[in-house]
């Protein structure tokens, strides 16, 4: 089939490649002439794990191609996707301006009859608008059909997302445009859900505002296995083995980040607000994202006897999680920036978020290294902000050795305890008892570890 992907962005790029993996023939388009020029030559705007490979292979085989004209882009296309950024307004509602003025566009420049497919994430209502700037703008009686198609993809692993989908959700509100999508979707294996056009928006908001509930959830259970000095990870195991919860979302942390669950946890709140209804579950969620990284970093400063004044911390992690360059709403420099407020000297490393979190961080007081080792070098504490694979294989006795001091702030449960206490390490995690919890005073937990691993129940 012949389509047109509007908007170069993660959903756009990851789905103008894999779609014509899928032996479609695939224009995607993006007013960013250089951004294009990168693409095209392969060096992607994105750290996408295959991303660059799969690119290169569609256009060596005249099924991707890209271009910065809309007109030209949707000439020939059956299929039109819009793929634009709905960033978070000062309201917390989706900013949709991007959405608005490529259905203007679509509109203008429409000739024959297509299927305009909105994969951006939109709040309930918004398909009916794309279709009613569209017909606004017309410029001759063509007929056409809005189809909302909500993108499900996680950065990091959004090609295997894209194709081993669990579900692809199909609103539509015409028998011709069905057909069509089913067309498309006819070699993917897992179910369609076809339903009405606000329905599927809202699926896609649920499914995300649900998963941040999830992570929510276990970080409170987490400040609870805290203080009643249990395993938040064993608790997890446990909860998750029960096939009705499932053990996804389920790692306690630092809270969630990225460009998605925190903007949609709050467009989907502003929506119902809107609508006069009071989703205090949401308000919840969003409250508890925030005083996680507040607590951690309270731990950071209780055992340094509330000053950090002068001490350097060492950050491993500058993403919103791994395997991404991405650090928009990435808790771990949320984190920094409370840490180095508290005057610590700060050391930084990130696999592949360095220069982005340049221009996000500045240099003031922050240090940026070449690898984790150059990072703790003489560090007075070591805090782990990203759940990067690199981070768990490091060899943790040269670390050791490296360090002037000798407590790591494991804010993605990451290591082994057993074995970095052996190596001496004063290690805090999330959700644990920590050998060096004694030190806490004003929030002592109910139960202190006694060195020899008895417990003791404070008075
Ligand atoms: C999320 C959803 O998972 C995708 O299904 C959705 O398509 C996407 O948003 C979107 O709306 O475009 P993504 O933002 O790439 O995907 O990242 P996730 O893997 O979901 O992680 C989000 C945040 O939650 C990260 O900060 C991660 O560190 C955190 N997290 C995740 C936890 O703290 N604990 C967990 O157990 C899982």
């Amino acid at each position: 089939m012949k389509l047109a992907i509007i908007g170069t962005g993660y959903i756009g790029l990851v789905g103008a490649a894999v779609f014509a993996d899928w032996g479609n023939e695939v224009i995607g388009i993006d007013i960013d002439l250089k951004k294009i020029e990168r693409i095209k030559s392969g060096d992607m705007p994105i750290y996408e794990p295959g991303l660059s490979e799969l690119v290169l292979n569609n256009i060596s085989a005249k099924r991707l191609d890209f271009t910065t004209s809309l007109p030209k882009g949707i000439k020939d296309a059956e299929v039109v996707f819009i793929c634009v950024g709905t960033p978070q307004g000062d309201d917390g509602s989706a900013n949709l301006n991007y959405v608005w003025s490529v259905a203007k566009e679509i509109g203008e420049n429409l000739d024959e009859y297509k299927v305009i497919v909105v994969k951006s994430t939109v709040p309930v209502g918004t398909n009916e608008r794309v279709k009613e700037i569209i017909k606004e703008n017309l410029k001759n009686n063509v007929r056409f059909d809005v189809v909302s198609n909500p993108e499900f993809l996680r950065e990091g692993s959004s090609i295997e997302d894209m194709q081993n989908t669990d579900r692809t959700v199909v609103g539509y509100d015409s028998e011709r445009a069905l057909k069509v999508m089913r067309k498309l979707y006819s070699s993917i294996e897992s179910p369609l859900v076809e339903c009405d056009l606000r329905s599927a928006e809202l699926i896609k908001y649920a499914s995300n505002a649900f998963l941040a509930t999830k992570i929510s959830f276990i970080n409170e259970i987490a400040q609870l296995c805290e203080k009643a000095g249990a395993n938040v990870q064993t608790v997890a195991k446990g909860m998750g083995l029960d096939k009705r919860i499932g053990n996804h979302f389920l790692n306690a942390g630092l809270g969630y980040g990225g460009s998605c669950f925190p903007k949609d946890v709050a467009a989907l709140y502003k929506t119902s607000t809107d609508m006069a209804y009071d989703f205090k579950l949401l308000r919840s969620v969003m409250e508890v994202n925030h005083r996680q990284r507040i607590n951690y970093v309270k731990k950071i400063e209780y055992s340094f006897g509330k000053n950090l004044s002068g001490k350097t911390v060492a950050c491993l992690g500058l993403a919103f999680k791994n395997n991404t360059d991405d650090i928009r709403e990435s808790v771990a420099i949320k984190t920094i920036r409370i840490i180095r407020g508290l005057g610590a000297k700060i050391k930084v490393y990130d696999p592949q978020a360095v220069e982005n979190a340049k221009n996000d961080l500045g240099l003031s007081n922050v240090e940026y290294t070449k690898n984790a080792y150059d990072c703790v070098k003489n560090a007075d504490a070591l805090c782990i902000l990203t759940e990067w694979e690199e981070f768990k294989l490091l060899d943790y006795k040269k670390v050791k050795s490296l360090m002037k001091g000798s407590k790591i702030f494991d804010g993605r449960n990451l290591l082994k305890q057993d074995e970095v206490e052996k190596l001496g390490f004063e290690y805090f995690a999330i959700g644990k008892i920590s050998n060096g919890l004694d030190i806490l005073d004003e929030e002592r937990p109910v139960y202190a570890i006694l060195r020899n691993g008895r417990r003791q129940k404070n008075k």
